[in-house]
């Protein structure tokens, strides 16, 4: 008997393909989108947003930062690494051009790391961005693999749409014909490398090198990509070429099959408990969409070769017939696939959302956090970095105005008689604190400023140890402020989350009770975001300027 697949979990794949592809997206343009029936795209909507993976803004629906979960474990199964996206920033620092790398998917190459230095160019291509093979360097080194019947797909594929206007990820516009691809194939099958010589747009120019399995079949493709205005498409190649197979050896070199896992040692990273949901939204919450979600993301683990059914189960804590199901749905949909018993997840699993999240900088990801604390304490939230001895706003959320210069993002104020400035000043290791205290030396900017040095530092060692700090009409008469640290996945202090109000006649500490329970709740799930968005792609986080760690500090930013 042919396995059954779950059709809760293949609807709830069409809403996430059908969320990813478009702006601006309400219930409606769903089911115009996928043709389900409004009331199955309701149930959809109302389980994917208790799952955390969609938020409601007015009628419009988000995808949230929750959901790169899911391509997270693709590329973290796929053997990438963080370490591995820091080489990629470190060689594009060094070149001084983007560098990526991308994998074969289908008759497409999907990028799986970018280092973006993007000039004069339209399109800047992010970690989930899908390309046709014809129009970009790594297609040439993939299609090399390409058999009769992977040609024929191929094919049809440019006969119908040769414009490529099923890859969202292309620059709108007429595209000129692509040359013939075989003949690409041909030549770099005899160099050893490919060329995209403004395939996509005019002045787009990219040099690829193959990263290849043990097996020789390019895994990856790592690219260098330029501009015409700073290099000929040949010149561009004579220059990266030596640094792209020397990394392309290293990267060959990393043991594919890190079987990070025991049988049995599993633990689920994320225990699959939706009788809370279920008994919330009865009929309305779709349990077998989470459990689908749930085996997805289990695949994580499956380094090299895959996982056995008997570890999904484990990780998901669901029944082996169910969890089989639920892999599949997924097989038949394109996101995993199966060899003997060993289950693992596929590049595509990027599309469901990966490309459009990834695009996402760090201000993006604050701010709908910042706007949910806001309404809840009725009062102005904001989130600062420290910029040498000042800090600096990065994303705000304002209700009420409390200070008498306005906020915008960019300003800037003194980092010791600010509650954020503390934050962040405690966070740094001790002689970086005293060399910034001495660099802008305390003055009274109130009459209640703390400038004698010995009490400033007593105040933030307070809020090291507090993991809060305040400030009470310190940077100006009448505001009060309380500020917690918002962490990077190391634990190092990257910014600081702070709620500014009137001081009011209230003692501060019933100020500090007051907000503090909402500030922590805040920092913790903007931290979960951050981590979440951060695990592939170090340029998102702000950097740290304190002690440099290796490769840190000089980071692509785009
Ligand atoms: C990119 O990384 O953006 C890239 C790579 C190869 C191409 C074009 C773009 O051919």
């Amino acid at each position: 008997m042919p396995e059954e697949s779950v059709r809760p979990l293949q609807r709830g794949l069409a809403v996430l393909r059908a969320l990813a592809v478009a702006e601006q997206v309400r219930a409606g343009d769903l089911v115009r989108a996928t043709g389900l029936a409004r009331s199955t795209v309701d149930r959809v909507v109302a389980t994917l947003v208790r799952l955390g993976h969609v938020r409601e803004h007015g009628q419009e629906l988000h995808l949230t930062p929750r959901l790169m979960e899911l391509g997270n474990a693709y590329l973290a199964a796929s053997g990438l690494s963080g370490e591995v996206a820091a080489r990629t920033a470190r060689l594009a620092d060094e070149l001084d051009e983007s560098v990526s790398l991308a994998v074969p998917d289908g008759d497409g190459v999907r990028f799986v790391t970018q280092a973006a230095r993007r000039r004069a160019m339209s399109v800047a291509f992010r970690i989930g961005d899908l390309l046709p093979a014809e129009r970009c360097a790594p297609g040439a080194l993939f299609a090399a693999e390409w058999d009769e019947a992977a040609w024929a797909a191929w094919r049809a594929r440019v006969a119908a749409d040769p414009g490529g206007r099923a890859f969202p990820a292309l620059p709108p516009g007429p595209a000129s014909p692509p040359p013939d691809l075989a003949e690409r194939v041909e030549r770099s099958r005899e160099t050893g490398w490919a060329l995209d010589d403004q395939l996509i747009e005019p002045g787009l120019i990219a040099t690829a090198v193959p990263v290849r399995d043990a097996a020789g079949r390019p895994r990856y493709a790592l690219s260098a990509v330029s501009h015409t205005s700073r290099h000929t498409a040949r010149g561009l190649a004579e220059l990266v070429l030596p640094r792209l197979r020397e990394e392309a050896a290293y990267l060959e070199s990393l043991p594919a099959a890190v079987p990070p896992y025991a049988e049995g040692e599993l633990t689920p990273d994320q225990p699959l408990d939706t009788a809370d949901a279920k008994a919330e939204l009865g009929p309305g919450f779709l349990q077998s969409l989470a459990r689908g979600l749930a085996v997805l993301r289990a695949l994580g683990p499956a380094r090299g070769e895959g996982l056995p059914l008997t570890a999904i189960a484990a990780a998901t804590g669901l029944p082996r017939a169910t969890a089989r199901r639920c892999l599949h749905t997924l097989e038949l949909e394109g996101y995993a696939a199966h060899d003997g018993r060993l289950y693992r997840p596929l590049p595509r699993v990027l599309e469901l959302g990966y490309a459009r999240l990834s695009r996402l900088g760090f201000a993006d990801i604050a701010e709908p956090h910042l706007r949910q604390l806001a309404g809840r304490v009725h009062q102005s939230a904001s989130v600062t970095v420290l910029d040498g001895t000042d800090i600096l706003y990065v994303a705000r959320a304002a209700t009420v105005r409390v200070m008498s210069v306005s906020i915008t993002l960019g300003t800037r104020f003194p980092a010791y008689p600010t509650a954020m400035g503390r934050v962040l000043l405690a966070g740094l290791p001790p002689q970086e604190r005293a060399r910034l205290l001495k660099a802008d030396p305390p003055r009274p900017l109130t009459h209640r400023t703390v400038t004698d040095p010995a009490a400033l530092h007593a105040v933030l060692d307070r809020a090291a140890a507090d993991g809060r700090a305040t400030a009470d009409e310190e940077l100006e008469e009448g505001l009060r402020s309380v500020a917690v640290p918002i962490k990077n996945a190391e634990g190092d202090v990257i910014a600081a989350l702070n709620v500014a109000q009137h001081a009011g006649t209230a003692p501060l500490e019933e100020t500090v009770r007051a907000l503090l329970p909402a500030l922590r709740e805040t920092a913790a799930a903007m931290e979960a975001d951050l981590h979440t968005a951060a695990r592939f792609n170090g340029g998102l986080m702000p950097w740290r300027t304190y002690p440099p760690r290796s490769g840190e500090g000089a980071r692509s930013r785009t």
